[in-house]
């Protein structure tokens, strides 16, 4: 039997309801899930392409492939051939399923960041492999490792690693044979920093071996709903994923793939996008440090991660109390205890209400 965690969020129920209980309502700031609207430029390719009665493509169809490729040369200076890119049914699934897909065995470590979004650690679990939470690679020692995890931005600290860092991460990773998984969901929503991906000539110096980025649709264009996410990268890797997911019949609704490959043509939804959380951030940043919050990281992506100094709990508690809830920084790792992660996942409205409590 493979032995599964705990889902954390049902430890957090007590909280919500005791922040239900707030007079002016729930501020629910612990999920990172889209608040405003599907972008009409996604729901208006997802409509045309309604009519979908045969199969899709595991591949994805040639349109999709190219707008992804297109958005990677275009946002990030990546260059990446159409083919080497495959789409995922959003990056959740892969990201759980990718030790699996990639035959990593049992007792064989899968490597991921101290302080993580939980799945990396399923992923390890479901393979029968061993997770394992580490910042330092050079602990490892000589021994044989599969599969490495990046994460920048991270989730939960907001935390970009340089250029530079993840160059070591790949060199490290090439001198061992290991993959570099590159989870880069958040990967356009740098403030005061910019993010960089694991397949940028800097980091990789040009050649994409061993390496595969993992994107996802949901965070910049509010697709989390519609499931749309891609892996590019190695060409070898792309072709043994693309085998076994079309083995599994792990591939993206035909109408989904149309609505894809819309926003990854288009940046003004994004931009747009962006705009919303830069606002929203930028006054509950102030709020919660007002409040006695301190801000560590979080100079990209979706959340800010704050602490008191107290026990996550306490914190999560104390917030509940005037009807905002956070997430314990414990769900992330025990590296997380003293931290609350609050995501600016909210309506401007809500955002404002939580200012205002924590005046
Ligand atoms: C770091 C990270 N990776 C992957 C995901 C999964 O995103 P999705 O499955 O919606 O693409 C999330 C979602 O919050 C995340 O925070």
């Amino acid at each position: 039997m493979i032995s599964l965690p705990d889902f954390p969020w049902d430890r957090l129920t007590p909280y919500k309801e005791r922040a239900l209980a707030h007079p002016d309502g729930i501020v629910d700031l612990s999920v990172g899930t889209p608040v405003d609207p599907v972008p009409l430029v996604a729901q208006k390719a997802l409509t045309e392409a309604a009519d979908s009665p045969g199969y899709p493509l595991t591949y994805g169809t040639p349109r999709l492939r190219e707008a992804a490729a297109g958005w990677l040369a275009r946002r990030h200076g990546v260059r990446v051939d159409a083919a080497d890119i495959l789409p995922t049914i959003g990056s959740k699934e892969l990201v759980a399923w990718l030790p699996t897909l990639l035959g990593v065995r049992p007792g064989e470590h899968v490597l991921f960041p101290e302080l993580a979004y939980p799945t990396y650690d399923v992923g390890a679990r479901l393979a029968g492999a061993t997770p394992y939470a580490t910042d330092g690679l050079l602990a490892l020692g000589p021994e044989r490792v599969p599969l490495v995890w990046v994460n920048s931005p991270s989730n939960p600290t907001g935390r970009v690693l340089p250029a530079e860092h993840l160059r070591k991460v790949v060199d490290w990773a090439r001198e061992r044979g290991a993959v570099v998984a590159s989870d880069e969901c958040y990967l356009e929503l740098g403030w005061e920093e910019s993010p960089v991906s694991i397949l940028h000539p800097d980091v990789c110096g040009g050649s994409h071996e061993g390496l595969l980025a993992v994107h996802s649709l949901s965070k910049r264009s509010n697709l989390a709903g519609y499931r749309a996410g891609f892996a590019a990268g190695d060409p070898a890797l792309i072709k043994r994923l693309l085998e076994m997911r079309k083995h599994a019949g792990m591939m993206m609704a035909a109408p989904v793939q149309a609505a894809m490959a819309a926003v990854l043509d288009d940046d003004a939804h994004a931009d747009e996008q962006r705009e919303r959380y830069a606002r929203r951030r930028a006054v509950l940043r102030p709020a919660l440090e007002g409040a006695g919050w301190r801000v560590e990281h979080s100079t990209a992506g979706l959340y800010l991660w704050a602490t008191d100094g107290r026990g996550c709990w306490d914190q999560v508690e104390a917030l509940a109390g005037l009807g905002i809830l956070a997430a314990p920084g414990d769900f992330y790792g025990v590296a997380g205890a003293k931290h609350v992660r609050i995501a600016v996942t909210a309506t401007d409205e809500r955002i404002n209400a939580a200012v205002l409590r924590l005046q």
